[in-house]
């Protein structure tokens, strides 16, 4: 008998309705040019190339008819490109792709997103747009570990900085220096994460109902999804990320993500 966990009917949820206010481009993130692209373009394309999606469902800014286009766009380079590899007919594990409006936080696009799933779903990974450079391998570690039983699994990379926490200085203090420390984390214990995150989907709905009811404090403080399946007391279980999913947030992730495309080694070069 065959012992391999069942890979799970799974959706990508890329998330890339956000504006992009600290990258200062004047336009949504995911137009922005990289490597003579959009950074969704090499965002949609990491998911396609990872094979795992039975649907990829887009979260782009409300009424963006660029966005729009450029996911209608995927969508046809993706049967074409199919068409060509001999698969044509019934397009065989061809995703669906899905174009929805998001929402004015991440979270709201995420459920946005969760509301156009395709009724077979029983699993969903949710990735940043802006981790336009995320290697295939990292889907898949993420893929296995929901297949083997997780219900949430999230990347994740070793912190490198000593990370310390701080509290604005007070009295005689403030003359001196804008912060006081209050204490250095164990840095062994943290770790930087990253996306795609996946999720068994009840879970993450059942998360996100959850939240939906949140005040705007609340709102606010939630960034990423895994957060909020941990308020549920479900395990959330964590693979190794990857150095080059980057999330492009400032002009210098930007540059670093130039020249990731641009160096040797190629944009999806995974370290060991
Ligand atoms: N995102 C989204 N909907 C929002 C806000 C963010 O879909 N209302 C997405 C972004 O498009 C991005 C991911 O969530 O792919 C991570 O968010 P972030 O890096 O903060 O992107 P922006 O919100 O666009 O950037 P900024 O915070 O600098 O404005
Ligand atoms: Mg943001």
């Amino acid at each position: 008998m065959d012992s391999a966990p069942r890979t799970p009917v799974t959706a990508v949820i890329v998330v890339a309705a956000g504006s992009g206010q600290r990258l200062g481009y004047g336009m949504p993130k995911a137009k922005v040019p990289l490597g003579g692209d959009s950074i969704l373009t090499h965002a949609l394309r990491g998911v396609a190339a990872a094979g795992i999606a039975r649907q990829i469902c887009v979260a782009i800014p409300p009424g963006d008819p660029e966005l729009h286009a450029l996911c209608e766009a995927f969508a046809q380079d993706l049967k074409a490109e199919r068409r060509r590899a001999g698969h044509a007919g019934d397009g065989g594990q061809l995703p669906v792709v899905t174009i929805v409006d998001g929402g004015a936080t991440r979270a709201e696009s995420v459920r946005a997103a969760l509301a156009a799933l395709l009724p077979a779903t029983e699993a969903v990974l949710v990735h940043d747009a802006a981790r336009a450079l995320t290697p295939e391998a990292v889907f898949h570690r993420v893929s296995q570990a929901l297949a083997a039983g997780a219900l949430a699994v999230i990347p994740v990379m070793p912190v490198v900085d000593t990370v310390k926490t701080a509290e604005p200085a007070t009295g005689g203090g403030a003359a001196i220096a804008p912060e006081l420390v209050t204490g250095t984390a164990a840095r062994e214990t943290l770790r930087a994460v990253q996306t795609p995150q996946g999720f068994e989907l009840a879970t993450l709905r059942r998360a996100h109902d959850a939240a939906a009811s949140f005040d705007a404090g609340q709102a606010a403080a939630v960034t990423d999804d895994a957060m909020l399946v941990e308020l549920l007391s479900v395990p959330v279980y964590a693979v190794r990320g990857a150095s080059q999913s980057l999330k492009i947030t400032t002009p210098l992730d930007l540059i670093i993500a130039e020249g990731l495309l641009e160096g040797p080694l190629g944009a999806r070069w995974v370290e060991g």
